[in-house]
């Protein structure tokens, strides 16, 4: 007995103390990556010089007519007096947009070698904006001419009605973004430009009788790792074409806050760095990741938001390499004013990239949704997801078997929790070999799709890069070279160890891939047969490569093009899940958007996939940080993101998990998920009081659905953050420009704040202007800006309703949304202090892409002291979906800070008038059964 309660308690010791933490040994510090390492110590020579002489300036110039562009040679002189020669573009593209190119010639007309002759395209990779914009960018056209300055030592154009003007300047080259006279956007204020061009490797002995190779180097530069790479698992690299990376400083002259450019665990405004590592973007998988961290994650966006009252900026970073942003906040002297008492806090910024061209796109604006549509209009809107893709996801790696599955799919209906998705992880394939079901445990996958699907649920399955050598898909792989190649370049397909073993990665930058990938998803085959309810979720694509430097593949292997993993590192994962949404598309015919989670992902990614944080772990502080890192993801033009409630790693206490529901149900994508050795957490398992607070709060979710789906609606078609940040709604208000733990939804007027806290049973909510606020359960007034308790028991989430705004949802329980496609919508009109609210709500048939032949409805709905009234777009079109919206009715319209006394109002619609009878409650009146259809226009008159 003693020994066996003695193992008992090492047994209970080993699963309680599992050491959660970062392998941060794996990844490099920037001390540690060479090009990072040479450009920080160049920006430090060059900072450190007062009379630093700048070497890049313009040598030649030409404007392009129809006076869209400028284009010319830069030139970088060396120590040796030669120069090399960088022909540069600036462009004025549509949404007032400049972009600005930098290339380098030696590399553009091929008049450089290869170390050890390897066959690899010795371009600047220049096809990152190819993946990253939606389509080939429309050219602006300058507002007025050109014009050379009369000291002839810069040009000027302006553009955006003549609000805007971007200088160029010569000798230092400099570009700047002007709004009147004031500069918003600098490049290469502090002369951190850096490309650095191409040389041959000098032997490290000078070989006897034979002239020095040219390898002279500017006194700034170090030649630390320039042809190699002395970091652990990376030293096998080749580094082929040597030293090949830019920078550029970027500088937001007044602005103390900028966002974005994520996967980072940290903060929503991003950290000063100068004391500390600078944020990387390098996609990789990193498992156990810990919070408050510039590491990179599994996806990037080099998209940066700065914002400041009465004016925000975009800048893009067009570049797939590895990449570091250096941030600095700097008190200065505002631009001409001499006086000590006027200082402003500026943003100072740094990128570098391990190579490729440079090519930045700049944006400036009033507001931070003006610049989210200017990013929106070159890189695309977020795709309108099916509306059963915001449901509940419920996920574990892994379900077990058909019985697992179904048996967790009757128990939400026995518990009346809706739910729309259920998933399976990796072990449902037979030895990881993706595309094959395990039989024993999954005897009949269509069959089980099809029990799903009669109560309108979908299945989601994994399907990851990695193929697993030896069996039909690897083998077309390698013999057609659909295969990432090793980093010989002789066309053989690189081999690394992941989930399956020993395996090859499928690559999806070849085109020719993409008609292969989609015959493996394709109607009728052994995989999903003729489903119609199978969606997918692409993992592990950064890619996550076990055997690899820092957890992903060689630097030096091959893709398509040429190119090699080094260039095109961080958009793979966004490659590999558009081939898959392509595939998924043609399944259907082409009739329904499909539905694809994607862990890794860039710029652009938006318009084909959702992403989600992965795995983070069942601890408060992952809580709380899911919020900064979906606002962050919402910045930069990516809004359908989420975190897994609950958290990946670990097992979260009751109270935890509680939370997290309560928070996540305002995640964009709404998932639970769990490791294979966490507990079984299904809403049920928690027991009472908290399963059906669960419940609750997942129910919610579904009768805000209608609200969700009209925001991503707006953030379809003008790039609104779904789950929005403070400083969109109110950007005049630099109070709002921290604040990371509470947001709005979209435009609704909805107004949350998730409790991130143990034990917690009040919060305080910050409101940023003077409007009334209510209560969303009792409509309690809140008002005046600041800081206002809120009650916030475990049954509560607290969340206010901004006065003047007007919600349409659905209350009836149902259990998944495809049931609730024809309910009546309960409106919610909360009054303003002027006594008007307004609002809108979006409807299509939540599938398929009829809403592009304008089979859809968006109704304005507007309230006044005199009544109600709703405006109803394409309401007279004679297209299916819309007719059968006839039957959709409102039930009921909460009247909210209204003192409306009276016992009836008259309804009016399609020529017809009525009574509707109006009873008064606490705070709001009920206007009941108004009888009014949701596809026409109506009237209600007080
Ligand atoms: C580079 O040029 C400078 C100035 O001409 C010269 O002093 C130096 O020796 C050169 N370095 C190399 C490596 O050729
Ligand atoms: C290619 O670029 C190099 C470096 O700028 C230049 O010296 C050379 O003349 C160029 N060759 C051609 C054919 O344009
Ligand atoms: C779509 O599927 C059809 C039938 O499987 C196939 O012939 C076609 O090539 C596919 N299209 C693409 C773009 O993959
Ligand atoms: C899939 O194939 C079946 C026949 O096997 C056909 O009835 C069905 O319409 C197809 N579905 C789609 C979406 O093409
Ligand atoms: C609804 O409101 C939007 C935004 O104000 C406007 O563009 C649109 O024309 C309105 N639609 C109708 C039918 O009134």
């Amino acid at each position: 007995m003693r020994i066996r309660a003695h193992s008992l308690l090492l047994l209970v010791l080993f699963f309680v103390a599992p050491t959660w933490q970062v392998k941060s040994e794996l990844f490099k510090t920037c001390d540690q990556s060479g090009f990072c390492h040479r450009n920080r110590h160049f920006a430090l020579q060059v900072a450190a010089q007062s009379n630093y002489i700048p070497k890049y300036a313009v040598s030649l110039f030409e404007i392009d007519e129809p006076r869209a562009a400028i284009t010319g040679v830069v030139e970088k002189s060396l120590n040796d007096a030669t120069t090399v020669r960088l022909p540069f573009r600036v462009q004025l593209l549509s949404d007032n947009n400049v972009r600005l190119l930098i290339d380098e010639e030696a590399r553009s007309n091929g008049t450089v070698t290869v170390k050890d002759g390897k066959k690899i395209n010795t371009l600047r990779y220049n096809e990152a904006a190819k993946w990253a914009f939606r389509d080939e960018p429309q050219a602006g056209i300058f507002s007025e001419p050109v014009a050379v300055a009369s000291d002839e030592k810069s040009l000027r154009f302006s553009y955006g009605d003549g609000e805007f003007t971007a200088e160029l300047q010569f000798t230092p080259f400099k570009l700047t973004i002007l709004h009147g006279d004031s500069p918003q956007i600098v490049l290469n204020d502090r002369n951190f430009l850096n490309v650095e061009h191409w040389r041959a490797q000098t032997p490290s002995e000078p070989i006897e009788g034979e002239e020095p190779l040219d390898n002279n180097v500017s006194a700034e530069e170090t030649m630390y790792d320039a042809f190699t790479d002395s970091f652990r698992d990376c030293k096998s690299d080749t580094v082929p074409l040597g030293p090949e990376s830019v920078a550029l400083d970027v500088s937001l002259p007044g602005f103390k806050h900028v966002y974005g450019i994520p996967e980072h665990a940290d903060d929503l405004s991003l950290k000063d760095t100068t004391a500390g590592e600078p944020y990387r973007m390098f996609n990789v998988d990193i498992f156990e990741y810990e919070i408050d961290s510039r590491m990179a994650m599994y996806g990037s966006v080099p998209f940066m938001m700065a914002v400041k009252p009465g004016m925000a900026a975009g800048v893009f970073w067009v570049n797939s390499a590895d990449t570091w942003v250096d941030i600095k906040k700097e008190a200065e002297m505002k631009a001409g004013d001499q006086t000590a008492f006027n200082l402003q806090v500026s943003t100072k910024t740094h990128w570098i990239s391990e190579n490729g061209v440079i090519d930045v796109v700049l944006s400036i604006g009033k507001t931070p949704t003006d610049v989210s549509k200017s990013y929106g209009a070159l890189t695309g809107f977020v795709e309108l997801p099916q509306l059963f893709a915001l449901g509940y996801h419920q996920c574990r790696w892994n379900y077990n078997d058909e019985a697992d599955v179904l048996g967790v799919s009757a128990n939400m209906d026995k518990y009346q929790i809706p739910y729309d998705i259920i998933w399976l992880d990796i072990e449902y394939t037979d030895s990881k070999k993706y595309f094959t079901w395990k039989k024993e445990l999954f005897p009949d996958p269509v069959g089980m799709m099809r029990q799903l699907d009669r109560t309108g649920r979908k299945l989601v399955t994994i399907i990851d890069p990695h193929i697993k050598v030896g069996y039909e898909v690897s083998d077309h792989l390698i013999k057609n070279n659909l295969a990432v190649q090793s980093s010989s370049a002789d066309g053989s397909a690189f081999h690394g160890h992941c989930w399956p073993g020993e395996s090859v990665w499928v690559d999806t930058l070849n085109p020719a891939t993409d008609e292969y990938w989609s015959t493996l998803f394709a109607n009728g085959t052994q995989f999903s047969g003729d489903a119609t309810n199978l969606h997918i979720w692409n993992d592990m694509n950064e890619p996550s490569v076990f055997s690899g430097p820092e957890t992903t593949s060689p630097k030096d292997t091959v893709h398509y093009g040429g190119w090699e993993a080094r260039s095109i590192h961080n958009l793979y994962g966004m490659t590999y899940h558009e081939s898959t949404f392509k595939a998924m598309q043609n399944r259907s015919g082409g009739r329904n958007r499909p539905f694809i989670l994607t862990r890794s992902y860039f710029a652009g990614s938006q318009r084909s996939a959702a992403m989600w944080t992965g795995d983070n772990m069942s601890q408060w502080e992952h809580l709380k940080a899911s919020l900064p890192m979906i606002l962050t993801s919402g910045v930069v033009g990516m809004p359908f993101s989420g975190a897994d409630v609950g958290g990946f790693f670990g097992n979260p206490s009751k109270e935890l998990l509680t939370r997290w529901y309560q928070a996540g149900i305002w995640y964009p994508f709404f998932r639970a998920h769990a490791h294979i050795d966490s507990r079984r957490r299904e809403p049920w398992i928690a027991g009472e009081p908290y399963t059906s607070i669960i419940r609750d709060a997942v129910r919610f979710r579904y009768s805000l659905l209608p609200m969700f789906y009209t925001s991503f609606y707006d953030a379809n078609t003008q790039g609104v953050p779904v789950m929005k940040p403070m400083f969109y709604e109110t950007p005049e208000n630099p109070m709002t420009y921290e604040i990371e733990d509470q947001f709005f939804l979209g435009n609704t007027g909805l107004l949350i704040k998730p409790i991130t806290e143990e034990g917690a049973t009040a919060t305080e909510i910050y409101l940023p202007d003077e409007q009334v606020y209510y209560s969303y359960d009792k409509y309690t007034v809140f008002k005046g800006e600041g800081y206002h308790k809120y009650g916030a028991l475990l049954e509560q989430i607290p969340v206010l309703l901004k006065g003047g705004s007007i919600l349409a949802r659905k209350d009836r329980y149902r259990r998944s949304s495809a049931l609730m496609r024809y309910d009546p919508y309960t409106l919610v009109v909360a009054l303003d202090t002027a006594g008007g609210a307004s609002g809108t709500l979006y409807v299509d048939d939540g599938q398929s892409y009829d809403y592009k032949q304008s089979d859809y409805i968006v109704v304005n709905f507007t309230a006044t002291e005199e009544g109600i009234q709703a405006q109803v777009e394409n309401s007279g079109l004679k297209l299916p979906f819309i007719a059968s919206l006839d039957s959709v009715k409102i039930q009921k319209i909460i009247l909210v800070g209204s003192a409306l006394a009276q016992k009836a109002v008259s309804v009016s619609q399609s020529g017809e008038t009525w009574d509707a009878s109006v009873v008064s409650a606490a705070n709001h009146v009920v206007i009941k059964s108004p009888g009014i259809s949701i596809n026409k226009p109506w009237n209600v008159t007080f």
